[in-house]
């Protein structure tokens, strides 16, 4: 399994030489997190600090993604959600704006054959239906194209926020409920959970912020209630492998409780 992952992972030249790789070996394949959510922060400040316009910081970011999007596909993890456009990004000059949303039609028209070569499904969660009509155009065609591919789902958060999700759903189950379809005493986590964006995806276990900053910024509120959280002071346009891998070990060096007592303390 280990060598297998070496070769796929591209670290198979210096097998016994690199951080990387003793990082890596590091790693207990069965522990991997089924579901990583990462908020892909730090464009604007590397572009900023290379005397270049912010758009390059975006288009640079674009270069993490499909390093991490490969790496993770990989690994075998299972989702990969991606925090790629908030509710409140459209506060930005509508230059900005602009550029994101075609870097998002670019990435995928020109990542579709690697994405299927390596299994991967590509799903949204957000308003889509607010998106400019070419990144809508963009999203349907990844989507059918990725369909049946049964490794990595890439879940694009676009046009998502995490209070406008979950005020969505308590919407629905109201209408639900008045509809007779929903009995209110039966209301529990897990009705709740399938009225969301992510309904019938496992909450997030590893959650990862790189660029310093340690917010949650209305991603996932309701999902990532027991994720272990990884800041890195990394900007996002400089993540890359090695840095996944290093947040990979560290939790698998954790442990989770999920509020109850570790097994030691029974
Ligand atoms: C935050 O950095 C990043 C974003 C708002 C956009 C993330 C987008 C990408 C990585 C590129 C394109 C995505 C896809 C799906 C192709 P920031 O601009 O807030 O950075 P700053 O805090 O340093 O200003």
């Amino acid at each position: 399994m280990v060598c297998g992952w070496l070769s796929v992972l591209g670290l198979g030249k210096n097998k016994n030489s690199s951080p990387e790789v003793d990082l890596y070996k590091s790693l207990d394949s069965d522990k991997l997190p089924v579901h990583i959510a990462i908020i892909m922060d730090g464009n604007g400040r590397w572009a900023t600090q290379r005397g270049l316009p912010r758009a390059l910081g975006h288009r640079a970011g674009v270069d993490s993604l499909r390093d991490i999007v490969r790496t993770c596909s990989a690994l075998g993890v299972g989702f990969l959600t991606v925090y790629a456009f908030s509710t409140e990004n459209w506060k930005r000059p509508a230059e900005e704006v602009a550029t994101l949303m075609d870097l998002l039609a670019e990435y995928l028209y020109k990542e579709l054959n690697e994405l299927n070569k390596n299994n991967v499904r590509v799903k949204t969660i957000g308003r889509i239906d607010e998106l400019p009509v070419k990144s809508r155009e963009a999203l349907a065609m990844a989507e059918k194209e990725t369909l049946r591919n049964t490794g990595l789902t890439l879940n694009l958060a676009l046009n998502y926020g995490g209070r406008n999700e979950i005020t969505e759903a308590v919407k629905q189950i109201g209408r639900d409920a008045s509809a007779g379809k929903l009995n209110p005493d039966e209301i529990d986590e897990n009705i709740i959970s399938g009225y969301l964006y992510t309904a019938g995806i496992p909450d997030p276990d590893l959650l990862i912020r790189p660029s310093g900053e340690k917010r949650i910024s209305n991603f996932l509120l309701w999902q990532v209630a027991y994720a272990e959280f990884w800041y890195s002071p990394v900007l996002w346009p400089d993540f890359r492998k090695e840095h996944l891998l290093e947040a990979l070990v560290d939790y698998q060096n954790r442990q989770r409780r999920f509020g109850g007592l570790h097994q030691s303390k029974r």
